[in-house]
């Protein structure tokens, strides 16, 4: 029973094996074979070519890649074709020479097409449908603002810097000659985040003054800048106040600076602000940094001077804090202030953008709403 089995077992594997030794028998051996297997393999290539179709530039490139690059099948083939024995090399050579010439007429062909067909001619959208509507945007009035002064004075050779929005007493109080304990202090109100250390407490900036020291400390004169930047006072939030507006420094130090410099340069920036009808007037005044000190008004450029609701009934519109610098700040910014003079100013972004645009709620600017925005597209 078991030799039975056994038997029929080695009979059944006879007969798996008999198709391969006939073919290699009808192909005398292995040479012939090879070239059976290699024709039909150059069939299947030669079909697969013919059928190919690209539809663009990127899939044209992926067909010669695939058989007419360096690396690609058709270099393969020549390889193998070396290794195919002599008597069998003239008709393998010519079916080879067949597929490479089909696939180069076949990329030739495309490639001129593809060229030539300047547009798509399907396209999978209508395009007789309306376009769609992107609303534009509008820049916030601030940096409208904001961006015009620095255009009118970067016109006379100002550079804009910037400066630190948390600062220390020396730099908002100290260096500008406030004095510890002195009432000036008060006049603006200030967020402290750090009072442990009495003497350098930090705090979040008062005004943009403080990056004038910043600046006369990292260098030498001459100094010509603009400062614009985000203040911080302990202010209640009103339609005339906010905790939060901005500030633009002017500094100008050199040698043989005078007042009457600084009184040419404020009329120049009036002028391009406001219309070059506008006059200037400047009032004495006290800030602890520049001596003398003076409030700088600018003429009503909306009754022209007669008298109205913005400058009520004056005339004239406060638009800005200047003076020449105080030897002292010079000094602690170690300038020799024997030698260089100067002076500086401060103006409030909002203040100006109120007056031009006639704005008269100091809250809209932080409110970020569109109806508000939306009214600044033409100003941009
Ligand atoms: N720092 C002042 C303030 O915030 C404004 C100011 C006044 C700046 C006079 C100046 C200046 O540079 O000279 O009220």
């Amino acid at each position: 029973m078991f030799l039975f089995f056994a038997g029929a077992k080695i009979k059944q594997r006879a007969n798996v094996f008999k198709p391969i030794l006939n073919l290699k028998k009808m192909c005398n051996f292995a040479p012939c074979c090879e070239n059976v297997i290699m024709q039909e393999k150059l069939n299947g290539i030669l079909q697969e070519i013919i059928t190919a179709q690209p539809t663009n530039k990127e899939q044209l490139e992926n067909f010669r890649l695939k058989y007419l690059s360096r690396k690609g099948l058709l270099t393969d083939l020549f390889e193998e074709f070396k290794t195919i024995p002599n008597e069998q090399k003239r008709e393998v050579g010519k079916k080879l020479n067949e597929v490479k010439t089909a696939a180069e007429n076949k990329f030739n062909e495309l490639k001129e097409k593809l060229e030539n067909s300047t547009a798509q001619t399907t396209v999978d959208f209508d395009l007789t449908a309306p376009g769609e509507h992107s609303e534009l945007g509008s820049r916030h009035p601030l940096s409208i603002v904001r961006n015009e002064i620095i255009s009118i004075f970067s016109r006379i050779g100002y550079t804009v810097q910037d400066g630190q929005e948390i600062e220390d007493d020396w730099h908002n109080f100290s260096a500008l000659n406030f004095p510890e304990e002195h009432p000036a202090r008060d006049m603006q109100d200030t967020f402290f985040i750090d009072v442990s250390n009495k003497k350098n407490s930090i705090a979040l900036r008062t005004h943009t003054s403080s990056v004038q020291v910043r600046l006369m400390e990292s260098g030498k004169p001459p100094f010509r800048s603009i400062m614009p930047g985000r203040v911080f006072r302990n202010e209640a939030i009103s339609a005339r106040a906010h905790c939060i507006f901005h500030q633009v420094e002017g500094l100008y130090i050199d040698e043989n600076v005078s007042f009457a410099d600084l009184k040419q340069t404020l009329l120049y920036f009036a002028q391009e602000m406001f219309g070059e009808k506008t006059q200037i007037r400047l009032r004495p005044s006290y800030f602890p940094f520049t001596e003398p000190s003076a409030e700088m008004d600018v003429s009503c450029f909306i009754c022209e001077g007669k008298g109205c609701n913005i400058c009520k009934h004056s005339g004239w519109v406060e638009i800005l804090g200047c003076g020449m610098v105080d030897p002292n700040v010079l000094e602690n910014c170690g300038i020799d202030s024997k030698k260089y003079t100067g002076f500086a100013f401060g103006m409030g972004i909002e203040r100006i953008t109120m007056l031009k645009y006639r704005i008269n709620d100091l809250r809209l600017f932080f409110e970020n709403d569109v109806r508000f925005l939306n009214q600044f597209k033409s100003a941009m």
